[in-house]
């Protein structure tokens, strides 16, 4: 039997340091079903993480796995040379749901490339290369999504040939204006977004681009209506609005399909990826005919909307239609914040719960202050693992913890999560 100790070696040895496991022990995940995964040496896991929110319907999802079975066995790639009818289905779909009128879609292999996308649309479209990000946003490893990052922990390059200013946003805990109830908030953040376009900006601008709960961030969450309010400062100035829903999309928010909609905005693109495959790679970008048209030579993603993906895709959409797993985040989103809500008040070293449905997290501080302590988020998450509950990191300083069930996940799985949450909590001084 390979055991984890083994192949924890072997990555070490094969792969770069800026990619790292987690865990003090890492384990490597064999298979899974469900809510559940086993490790190489049998170990099983409640899965409140999901590969980082990808994993979306549950490990070896019966519909799924027969959409991808059954698609391998006919054909596995064809290009957008070719009229495939699951890429077709899948953006007809997309565009559907998508909320953005007169939508188009253009599929990519990953949530870096959908921004990268976004980015050259929306520059080509305004010409211009300037362009808006909010501070604590990470939207991808790629060289333009790099530069939209402001996250320093995974911000490996300032070049760039964009030029890109960050403006304050939900990362409420430590932004300036965080004694500020929602509404000044919000009215102090669009204050410096004029000031932002007014101060560090040469005319033009072409898109700010936003998650609506910060992912990587920690699940920083604005007050509601919070973009709809920095939309309006947007649209005297003719700039685009991005909405990055690669983590908040699909219902994952509970009270809305797509994160953007808690803001009383109508985007002009939408990016997505992460859960629309359920593990399979699966990504694209949603935006108005007139933007998305914009580039006016060829072009191409060899892997973007491959048969073998959008089969996949369908699937998940309908898995999640069908059973109205939205509802299922909000109900089992609610259950879990009642019942992490209590420890967390009680609990001087965890600083807020935030975020929404099933992506909510808990930032680890020093006791009583908000001075950061990664060392208390390191050991939640090997608390829960000795328990079987994976749980993710992630967070400015590496002291967010972000819970993540599967959209479909059940009472008894949340109580049982929470249950290892709350006495690892309980058992860290
Ligand atoms: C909000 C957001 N945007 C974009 C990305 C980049 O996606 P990918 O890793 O598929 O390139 C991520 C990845 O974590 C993300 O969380």
């Amino acid at each position: 039997m390979t055991t984890n100790a083994e192949l924890f070696e072997r990555y070490t040895a094969i792969l770069p340091p800026y990619v790292h496991p987690l865990y003090e022990e890492p384990i490597s995940i064999d298979h899974g079903e469900g809510g559940y995964v086993w490790d190489v040496e049998g170990n099983r896991y409640l899965d409140f993480f999901g590969g980082v929110l990808t994993t979306m319907v549950g490990h070896a999802n019966p519909s799924v796995v027969a959409a991808v079975q059954e698609q391998a066995a006919k054909v596995m790639h064809t290009s957008t040379l070719y009229l495939s009818e699951p890429m077709i289905e899948l953006a007809e779909r997309i565009a559907a749901i998508s909320g953005i009128p007169d939508a188009r879609v253009f599929f990519t292999t990953s949530g870096s490339e959908a921004n990268d996308t976004a980015i050259l649309l929306a520059t080509s479209y305004r010409r211009s290369n300037q362009v808006l990000a909010m501070r604590n946003s990470y939207h991808g490893r790629s060289f333009t999504a790099q530069a939209i990052t402001s996250h320093s922990a995974w911000s490996s390059t300032s070049l760039s040939g964009l030029a890109v200013n960050f403006v304050q946003g939900g990362y409420r805990l430590r932004s300036p204006f965080r004694h500020m109830d929602d509404e000044e908030f919000t009215a102090a953040c669009v204050d410096d977004l004029q000031q932002v376009i007014d101060m560090m900006t040469a005319g033009d601008v072409a898109c700010l681009i936003a998650e609506p709960i910060q992912g990587v961030g920690g699940f920083a969450t604005p007050p509601d209506g919070f973009f709809g309010a920095m939309q309006k400062v947007l649209a005297n100035h003719g700039i685009l609005f991005v909405t990055d829903e690669v983590q908040t999309g699909w219902g994952r928010t509970g009270e809305h399909f797509w994160g953007y909609q808690a803001h009383d905005i109508v985007p002009d693109m939408l990016t997505f990826a992460k859960g629309v495959g359920n593990g399979i790679t699966l990504a694209g970008i949603v935006a108005r005919a007139e933007v998305m048209d914009t580039i006016k030579v060829l072009s191409f993603s060899t892997f973007g909307g491959n048969p073998l993906s959008t089969a996949a895709g369908l699937a998940t959409l309908d898995y999640v239609l069908d059973n109205d797993l939205q509802a299922n985040a909000k109900a089992m989103g609610e259950r879990m914040t009642a019942a992490l809500r209590p420890v967390v008040e009680r609990t001087p070293w965890i600083a807020e719960l935030r975020g929404k449905g099933l992506m909510q997290a808990i930032e680890t501080v020093h006791p009583d202050s908000i001075e950061p302590d990664a060392g208390r988020a390191g050991a939640v998450l090997e608390g829960c693992k000795r328990r079987g509950l994976l749980v993710g990191k992630g967070g400015l300083y590496g002291n967010a913890i972000r819970i993540t069930p599967m959209l479909d996940v059940t009472a008894d799985e949340i109580d049982e999560g929470v249950t290892a949450l709350v006495e690892t909590i309980e058992e860290i001084s």
